[in-house]
């Protein structure tokens, strides 16, 4: 273990704003910094940092504490990791670390890797399956200038020729072993990789940490397209971006990352003139990644395959680039490409130019793949398709968006926008409140009018805000029917709520009750959900009468309580005549 007085001297040395700033936007108040914190959603900053006591901290999750706990859980990695990358950082030798002789041993094992590297890249040069590959490298457009960019070569069809290389470089055969380049059987040592076009692969810094192997002759067709290093302590396929090293500057200059799906769309896009571009390896992209990808600059560009599948990954990739706090555009290409084969067809200008043209919000993608393979003359499909923007539209906050984004929607499928609107309203009910499974749903029970009257005005009231005002206009003397705590909810939906809104959101509504109220809500939102009556205009009606009947009847008892107490003569008159003329209201609307 390092001694306590190095760790201190390791805290001491780090600039915490410097540490931080890759991961938040910081701002200066005061003495301090402040930001949105890394670690949870918030809309306000609670993330605060100190230079002077070399602390981060939120105030709103509790993560954070020293330069060292940042790291550790900003990248996920141990107590050591995280002490030794920051002591490296400020020079600062450590005594006693665990595996301290690991870092001499990497720079061999980096070094390996560039060995192998530069006797693949020799062999697509200089042998006669070489030519066969830098063949099938020129005709997917990659000319020897690119070949030469990205290191690519050939690992040749001998069993062993890498192996019998490194031997005599004198490296050893559990070394080999150890970074995925050798395996060994009974018939001895043999490559890991053979027949194949090798990409290497390069960590941020440009190190060699592994490879991918592509097949390029029709030959076998039970092989696998790409073999890729298995994961060793130098190839983490979790943190692995493709071509970051050589995008890093690039990334800084323009202030954006485009993010592809395999490592010819890279290659393809670099041709383009996108040098920002990345991958991951083979697998779908991961939270440590778009950490990754944070540091280098605040928005990435999602451009996946134009299939199903490119579709699904772009959704999985925007959950997660968000959660790493980066703006997610998306560029969706046509007819099933990936960029490869756009770059293929089109050219690397054309390309480009769609590329730059075709950058869309998150919204504006995800409205758009929801029309992806359906067809808008279908009734069923289209009913898909309203049901997935509905879905993506009902987590959206701003209520003008969600009227922008139904409106497209009306024209798109060529029905009213009245109709969408309504349409919307509807399938948000049916979720909230129809959504029971069978076993819970309870006898019938009839006439819930006649004890449910104001839980039910709360469900039309939700429906739309001019159905709410109107019910409010017709039952605001009245609101003494209800129970007090529905009358304080009912007054916030009505004056509070949709003087703010046109919509209405239970998320939004509740945060303007409070713990009581919101309770009581939730129990008037069972209520509804165990309801068998149906929900009409009639049922509307007979709720505000019930709820007039009820106000009428409270006056008279309060009145003939009123009358029974006074001795007054005068005053009893008073109140004779008001319970009559309460009768007679009554009566009237009853007709
Ligand atoms: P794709 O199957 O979309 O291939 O895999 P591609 O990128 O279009 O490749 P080409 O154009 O046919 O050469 C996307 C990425 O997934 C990984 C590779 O990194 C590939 O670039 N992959 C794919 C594998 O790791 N193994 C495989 O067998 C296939
Ligand atoms: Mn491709």
């Amino acid at each position: 273990m390092p001694t306590q007085e190095e760790i201190d001297r390791v805290i001491e040395s780090t600039d915490m704003v410097e540490l931080v700033s890759p991961f938040v936007q910081l701002t200066k108040q005061g003495k301090n910094y402040k930001g949105l914190c890394p670690f949870h959603n918030e809309d306000t900053p609670s993330f605060i940092v100190s230079q002077e006591k070399h602390l981060a901290h939120c105030f709103g999750c509790g993560q954070g504490g020293s330069p060292i706990t940042f790291l550790m859980q900003i990248k996920q990695i141990s107590f050591h990791e995280a002490l030794q990358e920051l002591a490296e950082k400020a020079g600062i030798q450590l005594s006693n670390m665990p595996n301290t002789s690991r870092k001499q041993d990497y720079s061999k094992y980096y070094e390996m890797n560039k060995v192998a590297c530069e006797f693949y890249q020799k062999s697509l040069k200089s042998t006669k399956s070489g030519l066969e590959a830098l063949d099938y490298l020129h005709k997917r457009g990659l000319d020897d200038e690119t070949i030469k960019m990205f290191q690519i070569g050939l690992a040749p069809k001998s069993r062993d020729s890498l192996y019998k290389v490194l031997k005599d470089a004198n490296y050893l055969e559990l070394d080999m072993m150890d970074i995925g380049l050798v395996h060994k059987n009974e018939m001895g040592y043999y490559d890991l990789f053979t027949r194949r076009i090798m990409f290497p692969i390069l960590d941020e810094n440009g190190k060699h940490i592994g490879f991918s192997g592509r097949i390029f002759e029709n030959t076998d067709s039970n092989q696998p397209k790409y073999v890729n290093t298995k994961e060793t302590f130098l190839y983490k396929k979790s943190t692995v971006l493709y071509h970051l090293d050589l995008a890093k500057s690039e990334i800084l200059k323009k202030k954006r990352i485009i993010l592809h799906e395999g490592q010819f769309d890279v290659i393809a896009s670099a041709r383009a003139g996108l040098k920002e571009a990345v991958c991951a390896m083979g697998t779908a992209l991961t939270q440590e990644q778009a950490f990754i990808l944070r540091k280098y600059a605040p928005t990435v560009i999602v451009c996946y395959d134009g299939d199903k599948a490119g579709i699904q990954a772009s959704k999985k990739a925007i959950v997660l680039l968000k959660k790493a706090k980066l703006n997610v555009q998306l560029v969706f290409l046509p007819n099933r490409m990936d960029p490869d084969e756009y770059v293929m067809k089109y050219g690397t200008e054309a390309y480009a130019k769609y590329f730059e043209e075709s950058i869309q919000s998150e919204l504006d993608y995800l409205f758009e793949v929801a029309f992806f393979n359906r067809d808008i003359k279908d009734v069923s499909q289209v009913e898909l398709i309203k049901s997935e923007i509905f879905s993506v539209l009902s987590s959206q906050r701003s209520q003008t968006l969600i009227h922008t984004y139904l409106n497209r929607l009306a024209e798109r499928i060529g029905v009213s926008s009245e109709i969408i609107q309504r349409d919307y309203r509807t399938s948000f009910r049916r979720n909230t409140f129809t959504d029971v499974p069978e076993e819970i749903v309870p006898e019938p029970v009839f006439s819930q009018v006649q004890r449910n009257f104001e839980t039910r005005l709360f469900l039309y009231a939700r429906e739309s805000k001019a159905q709410a005002l109107q019910i409010d206009r017709e039952i605001a003397d009245t609101l003494d029917a209800f129970l007090p705590i529905h009358q304080k909810i009912w007054v916030t939906l009505i004056n509070a709520y949709y003087s703010q809104n046109d919509y209405f959101n239970e998320e939004l509504f509740c945060k303007m009750l409070n713990e009581e109220q919101k309770k009581s809500y939730f129990e008037i939102v069972e209520s509804l959900q165990k309801s068998v009556d149906p929900f009409n205009e009639e049922d509307l009606k007979k709720c505000m009468e019930k709820t007039k009947e009820i106000h009428f009847k409270n006056e008279r008892d309060r009145l003939r309580k009123q009358i029974s107490q006074t001795n007054d003569e005068k005053v009893k008159i008073e109140k004779l005549t008001e319970l009559y003329q309460s009768k007679s209201k009554t009566s009237k609307r009853r007709k």
